[in-house]
């Protein structure tokens, strides 16, 4: 079985002073950093783009987990890449070419991630899991943090498990995990586990390192 990884997602952070939030979480035993890009039109809201993920680069070492939310994602693919991404993952949903988004990715020498929505079968990624380094299971409707985890997602993970295989690929769960239902959602398969608001909820970095360690223990 792989490493568990805890990823929280900076889009609860207090962006005001992102890079002391990021420092934060590095400091209370983050694994990756989440970086949660929406684009108002594949996601009904908008976060950040490239610069601001720049702007944090120099902050840590960490690997930067990039969930890009956009969709075309193509042509910003070199400039993710460029700013400091590791992991770049495009949804299924976001183009007729997910083969080409992942090759691309690839390419510029980045692990390549697929996304599925909750809607969206496993299936949709049967012929290009070996393009992939990572598959991203949505247990929310993508778009905003602070929503409940669907049910639904712990059947899926089991599949998306078992489309995996012995392959050398991260299973992530993105949306409402929290330390509640971390033990269930590692249970069926997941080893990346991302987290928002049960991280930086409140935004008091003395919590971080404590909540963080609860859905570990979990
Ligand atoms: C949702 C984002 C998630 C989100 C998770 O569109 O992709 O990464 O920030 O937040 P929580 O953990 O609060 O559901
Ligand atoms: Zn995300």
């Amino acid at each position: 079985t792989r490493p568990l990884r805890i990823a929280p997602s900076i889009l609860s952070a207090d962006f005001s002073r992102l890079g002391d939030e990021v420092k934060a979480i590095v400091e209370g035993g983050a694994d990756y950093i989440h970086v949660d890009v929406m684009d108002g039109h594949f996601v009904p809201n908008i976060s950040f783009g490239a610069p601001v993920m720049k702007s944090i680069r120099g902050v840590t070492d960490k690997v930067f987990d990039v969930h890009l939310m956009i969709a075309p994602a193509d042509p910003y693919l070199a400039d993710f890449a460029r700013s400091g991404a590791d992991i770049i993952t495009v949804h299924a949903e976001a183009g007729p070419h997910l083969h080409r988004s992942l090759q691309a990715i690839r390419a510029l020498g980045k692990k390549a991630g697929v996304a599925l929505n909750p809607a969206t079968p496993v299936s949709a990624i049967q012929h290009v899991i070996d393009d992939c380094d990572l598959v991203l299971i949505m247990s929310v409707n993508p778009g905003f943090g602070g929503q409940g985890f669907i049910p639904e997602s712990l059947a899926k993970l089991r599949q998306a498990r078992a489309l995996i295989g012995g392959r050398d690929i991260d299973l992530e769960v993105d949306g409402g995990v929290t330390a509640d239902n971390a033990r269930a959602i590692v249970d069926a398969g997941a080893n990346v586990l991302v987290a928002g608001s049960s991280v930086y909820g409140g935004n008091d970095p003395k919590a971080y390192a404590g909540r963080i360690k609860a859905i570990r223990e979990a």
